[in-house]
């Protein structure tokens, strides 16, 4: 063969190298896309190999296997090419077999420039036609623990700090790792606002409105997220985006906290979401759900009327006003039930005057987050307003689950008889004895664009002791007496914390996620 060049020359180099490294595949029996070495080419390699391209050091990899098309170089689009593998697009990796030569292999194919995805037009429901993205991380955690029948269900992926942007397999990571599983819509949770979780402890945030926390919320959070969330490669999928948690609904109930007085003013909560939508607002394929709390927060009367208020005229006055939410999310890592069966045969006076239901409206998160959808319609939103329930925790299954209405006795023996949320008091919000709920599904109910699983079962809502170690990710997370299993509950007197022993919030805790998985309703 002649000389030509100096690039023929690197070709034939590069052949050569391939070459040899096909004969040491062969030679051990292993195959090109085979970085874990566990004598199958499968999705967890193409996760591996992007893991390693992203930084990361991931075990089992063996990166002799990982140019799997044959470049010479190993990057994203190697897993690309095992993901495509797996699901059968294609019908071969270069060089997995030992019939192709080595010219063959080194052949410069088109396929290796990454393409961007298509845009496709908007959507009024994201979840409609939706494939989820299963959160790796999350998943393995999962499945390690006794949870694979709920491992490959879609979670969202909590960007809980700025440093939640690049750590581990980053943002980036998971995005890259939804392309290659074939899903087309991504939830993610934007939850950094200064004085973040001003009414509790157990998940203070980073930033602070009295040192630039403003500042930093937008350009070192709010920005870098919605610039890799911009990424041409990621426009095939459906951005699905839970804004802020329990952050403006503390600003209807809780305004005599000097925290959440702070975050009501400059600099605060509602600048920081106006800030937040209008940003990701400017990408085509967004969807954004802001938090509503849920049924038994905003469900009295008084409280209802000043959150469509409140939460109403904070998205009102984003940019593209009405227009600027694809709607509004309830029970965001709550436990609240998504429906009260037995209560439908109970009469509302017994009801409202329960000590459990305190004359509040709503027991339960479906009729609650209908209501405010009609609400919201009625004031001035389009009729595409649609709303999620976060069902990942509200499943209140297992032996103490009541399978009847109790229809004699006092309102609270009626009441606590037959209602299925076992809570000792409704406002309980950390680490309690619930069940994973109604599975992520699209349009289950008038208005209501999906069941979801916003709080990823097993993470932690809280740490449990006084006498913590803080965590070295988010070192401001503090013990909320609300999450002391022996504590009494800040809610009711004399009742009783309701929270199991945990590390701190976001963490993970094999013992909630195992007792979660028991009480499963419906059941696994
Ligand atoms: C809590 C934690 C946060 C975590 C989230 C989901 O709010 O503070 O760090 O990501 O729960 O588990």
């Amino acid at each position: 063969m002649k000389k030509q060049n100096v690039v023929r020359k690197g070709l034939l180099r590069s052949a050569l190298v391939l070459f040899l490294l096909l004969a040491t595949a062969s030679l051990f029996g292993q195959t090109i896309g085979d970085v874990t070495m566990d004598g199958q080419v499968n999705i967890v390699d193409a996760l591996q190999i992007a893991r390693a391209y992203v930084g990361l050091d991931p075990t089992p990899y063996n990166e002799a296997y990982a140019d799997t098309n044959c470049d010479g170089t190993v990057n994203i689009v190697d897993a690309l090419q095992v993901a495509r593998f797996y699901v059968g697009s294609i019908d071969e990796l270069c060089g997995s077999t030992e019939t192709e030569t080595p010219t063959q292999t080194v052949t410069p194919t088109p396929t290796t420039t990454p393409t961007a995805g298509t845009a496709e037009p908007r959507v009024d429901n994201p979840y409609v036609g939706g494939t989820l993205y299963v959160d790796q991380v999350w998943s393995e955690k999962a499945r390690n623990d006794g949870g694979a029948a709920i491992a490959d269900i879609g979670t969202f992926l909590w960007m809980d700090r700025i440093g939640a942007i690049t750590d581990g397999i980053g943002l980036r990571g998971h995005l890259d790792a939804a392309i290659q599983q074939g899903a087309n819509v991504f939830q993610v949770v934007i939850y950094d606002l200064p004085n973040r979780d001003c009414f509790a402890l157990a998940s203070n945030g980073e930033l602070r409105i009295s040192e630039g926390g403003m500042q930093r919320y937008q350009t070192e959070y709010i920005d870098p997220i919605v610039e890799i969330l911009g990424d041409a490669n990621y426009r095939s999928l459906r951005i699905v985006c839970v804004i802020e948690p329990d952050s403006l609904p503390n600003l209807v109930t809780n305004l005599d906290d000097p925290d959440c007085a702070e975050a009501n003013g400059a600099g605060g909560y509602v600048e920081g979401i106006q800030y937040a939508l209008d940003q990701l607002g400017t990408l085509p394929n967004t969807y954004c759900y802001v938090d509503y709390g849920h049924s038994g927060w905003l469900g009295w009367p008084d409280n209802y009327s000043q959150a469509l208020q409140v939460i109403g005229n904070a998205i009102k006055g984003a940019s593209k006003g009405v227009n600027s939410v694809a709607g509004l999310v309830t029970c965001t890592a709550n436990y609240t039930p998504t429906e009260e069966p037995y209560l439908k045969n109970v009469s509302t006076e017994v009801i409202r005057q329960s000590s459990f239901y305190e004359w509040n409206t709503y027991v339960s998160e479906l009729p609650f987050a209908q209501a405010v959808r009609q609400s919201f319609i009625q004031n001035g939103f389009p009729s595409t307003f649609g709303m999620l329930i976060d069902t990942s925790r509200n499943g209140w299954g297992g032996p103490d689950r009541p399978t009847r209405a109790v229809t004699s006795g006092s309102n609270d023996q009626i009441v606590d008889g037959s209602r299925i949320d076992r809570r000792t008091h409704r406002g309980n919000w950390c680490n309690q004895k619930g069940g994973i709920g109604e599975r992520p599904k699209a349009a289950p109910a008038t208005g209501i664009d999906a069941y979801v699983w916003v709080k990823p079962p097993g993470e932690s809502d809280g740490v449990s002791t006084a006498d913590f170690e803080p965590d070295p990710n988010d070192p401001a997370k503090q013990f909320d007496p609300n999450c002391d299993p022996n504590g009494q509950s800040s809610y009711g007197d004399g009742v009783l914390t309701g929270a199991v022993e945990a590390p701190h919030a976001g963490r993970w805790n094999t013992l909630h996620f195992q007792m979660l998985m028991d009480n499963a309703y419906p059941p696994l």
